[in-house]
């Protein structure tokens, strides 16, 4: 069987959640349009339609926020935990941690039932916020800001970060930001999710697994190195220069190219409208700006499109987020596609395990220790 690098056309598992048509830059939630939600609906609302596979009723819509608003408070061992994990670990590593310590408390256990699962993704869905909120006042030595059960919850991570209640406008731009990265099938950290889930591991370790997928720079890291690319330019002037300039030494740029879209990308579009938006109302185009010129160069060099990380980098910057929490925000909001995955996974569960190549050599025969002969060529330490 040849293999396919990467998994590249492999389909690895049947959704109902998610479907993206590549070539003609379309994404859709459970057979709605990206931008049809993005436009109208709430991040509520969607996770409902991720999990349940339909829209919600008014009541049902209710029933869910209020459970949502009841599981966004942290436990005792968190905040105990809080203060180490802010000193010592990284964004994506406290939340890898902070999710795999509310495991040890969650009121259903190791109860892996259908019902029980349900519970235990709304509440890793509502906990994130307060996870990540937690950890960079704590850093920032301010006090906890404690979840408004007000607010929605978009609009109350804002708040839980930085102590007021946001803007409408910025409520909604992070609201629409939380809807484009729900969901979007079979991508690294969903799949990692789903392969731990079809050993019947538990839903907590299912998205740990996901958690430390998405960290890396080619997946949801991208958002902070596109970010960090922008602040590196830092004028529209230097862009063209500095995009040449990469590209001549071989780097990749950050939030552009896809495996699945050849074309655009649906929430890049979405997301380049905001970032000019937000732009224009904080007085600050400039990373807007800067984004176009790239956009443009990357374009005429390589002939590649963004992706919805690049445009996300302009708009959560100007919502006022360190840029080291833009990946744990991402995870927020995909941890309501991985958990209905993980879902899906469990419901009609076979154990994922595929093949590889063996491409080693073959029938050596051992050779005891003391005959081998040293390789004095070679570093005796590995380069890690
Ligand atoms: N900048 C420069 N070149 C890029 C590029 C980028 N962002 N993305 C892809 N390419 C080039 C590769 O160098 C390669 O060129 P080559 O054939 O001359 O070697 C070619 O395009 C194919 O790249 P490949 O890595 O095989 O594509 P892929 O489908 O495996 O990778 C990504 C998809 C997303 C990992 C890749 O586009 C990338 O690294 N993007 C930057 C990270 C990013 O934004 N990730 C978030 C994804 S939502």
């Amino acid at each position: 069987m040849p293999t396919t690098k990467g998994l590249e056309e492999v389909v690895a598992a049947q959704t109902a959640i998610s479907d993206i048509d590549g070539k003609l830059g379309k994404l859709w939630y459970v057979g709605y349009s990206i931008d049809e939600l993005c436009a109208s609906s709430t991040f509520e609302e969607v996770t409902y339609l991720v999990h349940h596979l339909e829209l919600p009723t008014q009541s049902e819509l209710e029933d869910l926020t209020e459970q949502m608003i009841n599981d966004r408070e942290a436990g005792d061992f968190i905040r105990e935990l809080m203060p180490t994990l802010a000193q010592q670990a990284s964004p994506m590593s406290m939340l890898r941690t902070g999710i795999s310590a509310a495991s040890a408390y969650d009121p259903d256990g190791w109860d892996n039932s259908a019902e029980a699962n349900y519970r235990k993704a709304i509440r890793i869905i509502s906990l994130i916020p307060t996870l990540v909120a937690y950890y960079d006042r704590q850093r920032r030595g301010l006090d906890l800001v404690e979840p408004n059960p007000k607010l929605p919850h978009a609009a109350n991570f804002l708040y839980m970060l930085f102590g007021e209640e946001p803007s409408q406008e910025a409520a909604e731009a992070m609201d629409t930001a939380f809807i484009a990265y729900v969901d979007h099938t079979m991508n690294a950290s969903t799949f990692c999710a789903r392969v731990v889930a079809s050993t019947l591991s538990d839903m907590h370790s299912s998205v740990v697994a996901a958690i430390a997928a998405l960290k890396g720079p080619l997946h949801g890291g991208a958002n902070e190195q596109a970010m960090r690319m922008l602040e590196e330019i830092g004028d529209p002037s230097r862009a063209e220069d500095h995009v040449r300039d990469a590209l001549a030494r071989k780097q990749r740029i950050m939030g552009f190219g896809h495996r699945v879209y050849k074309g655009d990308d649906p929430r890049a579009a979405i997301l380049r409208g905001l970032a000019q938006e937000l732009g224009e109302h904080t007085g600050d185009p400039r990373w807007y700006e800067i984004s176009q010129r790239v956009e443009k160069v990357v374009m005429e060099e390589k002939g590649l499109y963004p992706n919805v990380d690049f445009y996300m980098a302009s708009v959560l910057h100007s919502l006022g987020l360190p840029t080291d929490l833009f990946t744990p925000m991402f995870a927020a909001a995909r941890s309501a596609g991985w958990t209905a995955h993980i879902r899906e996974q469990y419901a009609d569960n076979r154990l994922i395990r595929p093949e590889s190549e063996y491409i080693g050599p073959r029938d050596r025969s051992y050779v005891p220790i003391e005959e081998r002969a040293e390789q004095p060529d070679q570093p005796k330490e590995a380069v890690s």
